[in-house]
């Protein structure tokens, strides 16, 4: 069994890469930035305030998370509902990133992210998955590319989603988000020691996809 991690800030491209790849070398996919985003969710649907940490710990039990695999892939199921799509509503952007920030929350999630690569290869992408989830990981990438090619990719994505937005607004959000995933205490999301570092800012979606199933071989014979 092996694992990649696929980690980098929002907008580097991570989850085309991690799924193109993982459909390449047949293994598995997870995306751990939706787990963060189901609990925001969680916390956005229930009016919780997630800048009180006590409050988001004390609403934890309440929550079941489990990933499922489906024919468009991973599945994310909050208390037995499928998420996928409220998950990706910009406004969830800020909460996950709150959530984020708290220890207990990354507690919560470290047996699932974990679990997941007991019995499959697995490429995952998210912010500490070379540092914290696994720091064994056979491969690991950190993802980069400027503020704001990122910035325009992300809003390209959200404007085909048919989400009303601009291109400001969209580079504000992303370096806020950026800012707080970087300078939290715990985890924080920058490159671990050992990672390669790939800057995708010109590179195509394909040149991309070349460049890490390269580094992938020189790590592992597959
Ligand atoms: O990758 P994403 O944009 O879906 O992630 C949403 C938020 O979750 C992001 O702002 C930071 C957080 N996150 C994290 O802290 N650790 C991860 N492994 C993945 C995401």
């Amino acid at each position: 069994m092996y694992k990649i991690a696929l980690d980098g800030p929002s907008g580097s491209g991570k989850s085309v890469m991690a799924r193109a790849v993982s459909k390449q070398l047949n293994i598995l996919y997870v995306d751990t930035g939706a787990l963060y985003r189901a609990i925001g969710l969680y916390m956005f649907r229930n009016e919780i305030d997630v800048s009180d940490s006590e409050k988001v710990i004390s609403n934890l039990k309440n929550i079941n998370l489990e990933l499922a695999q489906s024919e468009e892939g991973q599945v994310v199921l909050l208390n037995g509902e499928n998420v996928n799509k409220d998950i990706r509503l910009p406004e969830i952007s800020m909460y996950a990133s709150k959530v984020s920030a708290i220890p207990k929350v990354r507690e919560f999630l470290l047996d699932i992210q974990r679990n997941t690569a007991k019995k499959n290869n697995v490429i995952m992408d998210g912010r500490d998955i070379g540092t914290v989830i696994f720091p064994d990981a056979e491969v690991k990438i950190f993802l980069f590319a400027s503020d704001e090619i990122r910035a325009q990719r992300r809003y390209k994505e959200l404007i085909e989603k048919g989400i009303e937005t601009t291109y400001e607004e969209v580079l504000s959000d992303m370096l806020k988000r950026d800012e707080n995933d970087r300078n939290r205490a715990v985890a924080p999301a920058v490159p671990a020691d050992d990672a390669v570092m790939l800057d995708s800012s010109y590179l195509n979606i394909d040149q991309t996809i070349s460049e890490i199933i390269r580094i992938i071989r020189e790590k592992i014979n597959l």
